[in-house]
């Protein structure tokens, strides 16, 4: 009785549904993309802005979480390298190839949210790709060399999935 309370109220609740549906569809094409992870992310951030009311505000604002998910990463690594006591050149320089690609990804972001509200998907989608790529360089960096082991795998995997995400929303609005 419950869960069908429950699922009457969220089938009646428009952005909630859309964000149900969106992550079920992106999770299914891209299984790199945790459905729960989906969810959880948009809900939260639905919560702090305003809930989307469609599929083109649900792209503006997951571009949105995931440019404010990599700004805050930022401080992270300067302060990692900050606190690296080891004189260890190899993950230092690593780290500084982190920094330059959370940038680099931070305005391949900003070009994509530009170019999607002007409706050029195609643009978009190349800079979300160029965003998502970046996302995967720096963890598999430290994968190069043997005994070495990244203090960011978390973080580069939740943004990793954000990056997916955007990317997989932009390419479910060019289907449809
Ligand atoms: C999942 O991610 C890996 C790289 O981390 C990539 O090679 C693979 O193509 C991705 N899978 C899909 C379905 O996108
Ligand atoms: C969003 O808010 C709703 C109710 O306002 C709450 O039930 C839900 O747990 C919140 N979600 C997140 C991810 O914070
Ligand atoms: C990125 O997003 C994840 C999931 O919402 C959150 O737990 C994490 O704290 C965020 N990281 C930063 C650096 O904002
Ligand atoms: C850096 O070191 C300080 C002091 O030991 C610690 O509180 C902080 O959490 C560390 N920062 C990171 C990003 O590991
Ligand atoms: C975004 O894509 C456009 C179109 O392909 C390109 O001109 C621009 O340089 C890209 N932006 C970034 C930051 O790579």
């Amino acid at each position: 009785m419950i869960f069908l309370v429950l699922f009457l109220f969220e089938s009646s609740n428009g952005s909630n549904n859309l964000i149900l549906q969106s992550c079920k569809e992106a999770s299914k094409s891209d299984p790199n993309l945790s459905y729960d992870f989906c969810v959880d992310s948009l809900n939260d951030a639905s919560n702090k802005t305003k809930p989307p009311s469609n599929p083109e505000d649900l792209v503006g604002m997951s571009i949105q979480l995931t440019k404010s998910n990599g700004t805050n990463m930022l401080p992270i690594i300067k302060e990692l390298l900050k606190n690296l006591t080891s004189d260890d050149q190899y993950v230092k320089a690593c780290l500084q190839d982190c920094f330059d690609l959370y940038k680099d990804s931070l305005s391949s972001l900003e070009d994509a949210a530009v170019a999607f509200k002007s409706k050029d998907l195609y643009s978009a989608n190349i800079n979300l790709s160029a965003s998502l790529d970046d996302s995967i360089t720096c963890e598999d960096q430290f994968k190069d060399k043997t005994g070495k082991t990244s203090p960011l795998t978390w973080e580069n995997h939740v943004y990793f999935q954000l990056n997916v995400m955007c990317l997989s929303f932009v390419q479910m609005l060019n289907q449809h």
